[in-house]
């Protein structure tokens, strides 16, 4: 691993923080072997993965799935990190993975299109006020100096998890390629019991009405601040001083970037991803 700052190193064309994990590690997800029944959780860093971990869980364990891990992260670890890292051959189907990685870093045996990939993604400039925020929060990461100074960082894609254009791009073509679902954080902000239903079926579990509301309500942002499972305040307090549940809404960019910064980030979505379409949902 090409050590690029006190914080970040670069394995593989992707930047990884430092002692997440190991070069021997990553190669050995090429032949990590997947269950048809895997279910696999993969974002760019700060679009709403411990949000649709705590949906997806729920999901599973009201659709009849014993639950036996004393937290979200242990249910739904990290495929890419060391920490904890158990042998999952060992563990029961349904397995649940969490990943920021990119489509070439993981197992290849998700493109027999079988195990489930759910995609999550948010607007590129709450995604960076989230990331700015949490990356003077997190002890592994470097404190940004100024959010000037971290809006370039993460446009050149100089931060954890590389660039989120790239990220977006790669997984948003990669569509023929895997059993993927697509949702984006604004969607479920808007409509969550709309986001719960897509997800259900998605997964194959057939939910009643009164079940979906309780995934529901077990997911909204104020249930979530206070589920110990779920809201990661479980980490110890010397790595993550922060909050994971900062605020949880729409359109906080407003409150910090300038209109210049606003029409950089429009222009470079534009120039990189402009082919591609999408449209985000900012307010
Ligand atoms: S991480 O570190 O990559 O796992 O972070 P991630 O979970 O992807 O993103 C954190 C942001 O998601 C918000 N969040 C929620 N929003 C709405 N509803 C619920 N239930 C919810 N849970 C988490 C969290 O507040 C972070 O966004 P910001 O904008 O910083 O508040």
């Amino acid at each position: 691993m090409e050590k690029i700052t006190d914080y970040l190193c670069r394995y593989k064309d992707y930047n990884f923080a430092i002692d997440f994990t190991t070069p021997e590690h990553i190669d050995s997800l090429q032949s990590f072997e997947i269950r048809d029944s895997d279910i696999f959780l993969v974002t760019y860093p700060k679009s709403g993965t411990i949000w649709t971990q705590q949906i997806i869980i729920s999901i599973c364990e009201l659709g009849g799935g014993l639950n036996e891990y004393p937290n979200n992260l242990e249910h739904m670890p990290w495929l890419e990190y060391t920490e904890g890292r158990e042998d999952y051959s060992l563990r029961p189907s349904p397995r649940l993975f969490a990943s920021h990685l990119t489509p070439a870093l993981l197992p290849p045996g998700l493109k027999d299109k079988k195990a489930k990939i759910i995609y999550v993604m948010r607007n590129p400039k709450d995604n960076i006020v989230s990331y700015y925020h949490f990356s003077s929060a997190c002890g592994d990461l470097e404190t940004p100096k100024s959010f000037e100074l971290f809006l370039e960082q993460y446009l050149t894609g100089n931060v954890g998890a590389s660039s989120w254009f790239d990220h977006i791009r790669k997984w948003l073509s990669s569509r023929d390629q895997y059993n993927i679902l697509y949702l984006t954080y604004e969607d479920m902000i808007l409509d969550l019991k709309g986001a719960v239903t897509k997800i259900c079926r998605f997964l194959g579990k057939n939910l009643s009405e009164a079940a979906i509301d309780q995934v529901v309500e077990k997911s909204t942002f104020k249930s979530m601040k206070k589920d110990l499972k779920a809201n990661y305040e479980f980490l110890p307090k010397e790595k993550v001083s922060g909050n994971f549940m900062r605020k949880g809404q729409i359109g906080d960019w407003k409150n910090i970037f300038t209109p210049a910064q606003s029409e950089r980030v429009d222009r470079l979505l534009q120039e990189k991803l402009g082919d591609l379409s999408l449209k985000f949902i900012w307010e």
